[in-house]
């Protein structure tokens, strides 16, 4: 990209092969969930090394559905990090049960492990931990907490769709983990969603939900639970094979451009890198960083996009948002206090494969400017 051109926080990578494989597939006229959704949830299943992989519509019904199959509603707790999209809190709401908010680490942007059990009480039964931005946040730790109190655990991954804790791919970790296809990830289908498990009993129940709740037996439909329609089409399946078949270069070439940024703001006073622990690969579906108290990040988005660069605030301190804050009426600040100061000074840099590390170096001299 031209450093004269606008350059927009996110333009998804899709390259002609991946238009081809799409008009093929509109072509056949099969325009609904079919051989191609089996394909690619056989090919990302063997990516993951996982048994099972169901694609759905997005990722957030993904994790609405992952709740409503490990049996979680009415009267239940379910605690996330204070720091997330809105759609982490949004699912456990929706079910019925309570979002349990838990302050996040500055450096990582991931849930503070140290400040889970304290939030836990009799009636908690699940942690959704999330892999904010791409970077796996603690996992194993939190899995060790929740079987201590025996709790289930769905991983938000809806960024992290090829991220690693000591190798091991997020998702794998808990009892079921959900990733997202929007376009602001590393690999796109507009909007589309996957769930992975293990459990082959869950996984038989999220194929149905997603589904009306049928089950196809002895060659007989059966409806054996009252499910939705959260299928994905074929048209978005096979643009993601096209994309899976790069994703370990899409990954790669991700991360040289956030070591350029790391490069190029390693002296910069005015703000907080993001920390990338040893053990862990980030797909870096967020570049975010932190402002200091005494920038006005909303001041300073509207600067970088007269200058021609787009950024935006990373995510939402949930509990803060209109809807959580009137129903909970939580103090915010006081409770969670660097989810807060993410969402009011954090900001988000772009960085996708249609860019070069020169374009690197010119958002990294217009920020420092
Ligand atoms: C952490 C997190 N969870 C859930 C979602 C929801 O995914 P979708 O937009 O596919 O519904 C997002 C979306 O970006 C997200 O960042």
């Amino acid at each position: 990209m031209n450093n004269n051109e606008f350059i927009p926080l996110m333009v998804p990578d899709i390259r002609q092969e991946d238009i081809d494989a799409v008009s093929a597939v509109l072509r056949s006229g099969m325009l609904v969930q079919g051989a191609k959704v089996a394909e690619l949830e056989a090919k990302v299943a063997e990516y993951i090394g996982i048994k099972n992989a169901i694609a759905v519509s997005n990722g957030t019904s993904s994790l609405y559905l992952a709740l409503l199959a490990l049996g979680i509603g009415k009267g239940d707790e379910v605690i996330v990090p204070a720091f997330s999209f809105m759609a982490t809190a949004n699912v456990v709401e929706l079910i019925g049960a309570k979002p349990v908010f838990v302050d996040i680490s500055i450096e990582t942007f991931n849930i503070d492990i140290i400040l889970i059990e304290k939030a836990i009480t009799r009636r908690t039964r699940a942690i959704i931990p999330v892999h904010e931005f791409g970077l796996a946040c603690d996992i194993k730790e939190i899995i060790c907490i929740a079987k201590k109190y025996n709790l289930k655990v769905i991983e938000d991954a809806a960024c992290a769709f090829g991220a690693t804790e000591d190798n091991q791919y997020t998702g794998t970790f808990g009892d079921v983990g959900s990733f997202s296809f929007h376009p602001r990830k590393a690999i796109t289908s507009g909007e589309g969603g996957m769930l992975i498990t293990n459990d082959d009993e869950l996984a038989r129940k999220l194929r149905a939900l997603r589904n009306h709740g049928i089950e196809i037996k002895d060659g007989k439909t059966e409806f054996f639970l009252t499910g939705f329609n959260f299928r994905m089409t074929d048209f978005q399946a096979v643009l993601l094979i096209s994309q899976l078949t790069r994703l370990n270069e899409i990954l790669e070439y991700k991360d040289k451009l956030a070591q350029a940024y790391f490069t190029g703001l390693q002296d910069c006073d005015k703000l907080k890198l993001p920390l990338v622990p040893q053990n862990k690969k980030h797909t870096w579906q967020s570049f975010h960083v932190v402002m200091n108290d005494d920038i006005d990040r909303d001041a300073l988005i509207i600067q970088l996009k007269e200058r021609g660069i787009g950024t935006n605030l990373g995510a939402q301190c949930m509990p803060f948002q209109k809807f959580f804050i009137e129903k909970y009426k939580l103090n915010c600040s006081k409770l969670f206090p660097n989810a807060m100061k993410a969402y009011l000074k954090g900001l988000v840099l772009p960085l996708y494969g249609l860019l070069d590390e020169n374009n690197i170096r010119y958002i990294c001299s217009a920020l420092k400017n």
